[in-house]
């Protein structure tokens, strides 16, 4: 087997990249792993599987779109790139941006960013802008300064990187021996990552890749669910800050992939989100950031809806990796028990002893 050469190398018949102009990290081909215990749960000998998306290499699905994002502005010159960002995108484009000799600024929403995302934008070098609003106040101030200064965007609107992201679809039919899931569960925040997983299953479909396309399911957390809800909502809350946003840029694109897919777009409380995180970390050994879970935590809400009658294949998309956000994983645990550098101690307090 050779190396992995990057998402962009590996699929070069459906991304248009000059290969002078690569900016790589070697994303994507992430592990699609087997989850019995929820299937247990699900019930009806379903196969379900997580996509990790959070083992890229800056731990989160955003790669896959910073990749493309990042060369594309390279192939046209640029020499700086911006985005409003809950912590994943931030993190990306600061890696990739440093990679390839270029500026980058970050807006963030001030305080409610999981820190291993802070710590990255700020080790690769980035300008972080912490902006007294939310997302949605800094997306639509990037959206604003790309357009009158010399700085490319590079948030989900900016086109090659759903270009990117789609490849995800490509490498589940391929790790699944060229079949589509009969069902795909993610989380919906931004709504660009829904978008793309669709743009993928459906490019594949039309040049008979694949037989069949998935239902795609997508999940908001309850105090952030714009898209269930009908309307913007101007103060989102949720634990799971990644999906903290109340006015998606491609909110009319995610309604296509559910309409077009016969899916669902529903919303999870952040009990249920943590639910699954606790399940996914702590039965099945798989540890994801809160916000990814929500696509499990769907699973779980829909499992006795779906009219499932034996044998379908699931696969739930798990955005970025549980290191990113390490307070919220303390704040759910039981704490670590302090005691005397003795044997006896330690025995004790591993009821060890008679
Ligand atoms: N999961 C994680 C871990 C995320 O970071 C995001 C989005 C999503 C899910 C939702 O994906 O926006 O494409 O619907 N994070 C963005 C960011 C907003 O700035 O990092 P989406």
């Amino acid at each position: 087997m050779g190396a992995w050469p990057g998402l962009i190398r590996a699929y070069h018949d459906y991304l248009d990249v000059p290969d002078e102009h690569v900016v790589t990290l070697h994303e994507g081909n992430t592990p699609l792993i087997p989850v019995p215990g929820v299937a247990e749960r699900v019930g009806r000998a379903v196969k379900v599987y997580v996509k990790f998306d959070g083992m890229n290499p800056t731990g989160s699905f955003k790669d896959r779109g910073m990749t493309m994002a990042i060369s594309k502005a390279k192939q046209d010159g640029s020499k700086a790139v911006i985005c409003a960002s809950t912590g994943n995108t931030s993190a990306a484009a600061a890696a990739y941006a440093t990679r390839a000799g270029m500026k980058c600024y970050v807006l963030i929403p001030d305080g409610k960013i999981a820190l291993g995302k802070l710590s990255q934008a700020m080790m690769h070098g980035a300008t972080v802008l912490q902006v007294h609003g939310n997302f949605d106040d800094a997306l639509k101030l990037v959206i604003k300064i790309s357009r009158e200064h010399p700085v490319t965007l590079v948030n989900s609107i900016n086109p090659h990187r759903i270009q990117g992201q789609k490849t995800v679809a490509f490498e589940v039919i391929e790790q699944l021996g060229g079949k589509a899931p009969d069902y795909h569960f993610l989380p919906v925040g931004n709504a660009g990552n829904i978008t793309a997983h669709w743009m993928g299953y459906t490019e594949w479909h039309k040049l008979g890749r694949v037989e069949s396309r998935p239902k795609m399911m997508g999940f908001q957390a309850a105090g952030a669910a714009p898209i269930v809800l009908g309307h913007p909502v101007e103060h989102p809350e949720t634990i799971a800050t990644a999906i903290r946003i109340g006015n998606p840029a491609s909110w009319k694109q995610a309604e296509a992939a559910r309409d077009e897919s016969g899916g669902t777009i529903d919303m999870v409380t952040d009990e249920e989100i943590i639910a699954a995180y606790q399940h996914l970390a702590g039965r099945e050994g798989v540890f994801c950031e809160p916000a990814s879970a929500a696509s499990v935590a769907g699973l779980f809400k829909y499992a006795d809806k779906l009219g499932l009658s034996g044998g379908e294949t699931i696969v739930c998309t798990l955005t970025g990796h549980g290191l990113k956000d390490p307070d919220r994983a303390i704040a759910v645990s039981p704490q670590p028990t302090k005691v005397q550098a003795t044997e006896e101690a330690v025995l004790a307090a591993m009821e060890l002893t008679e």
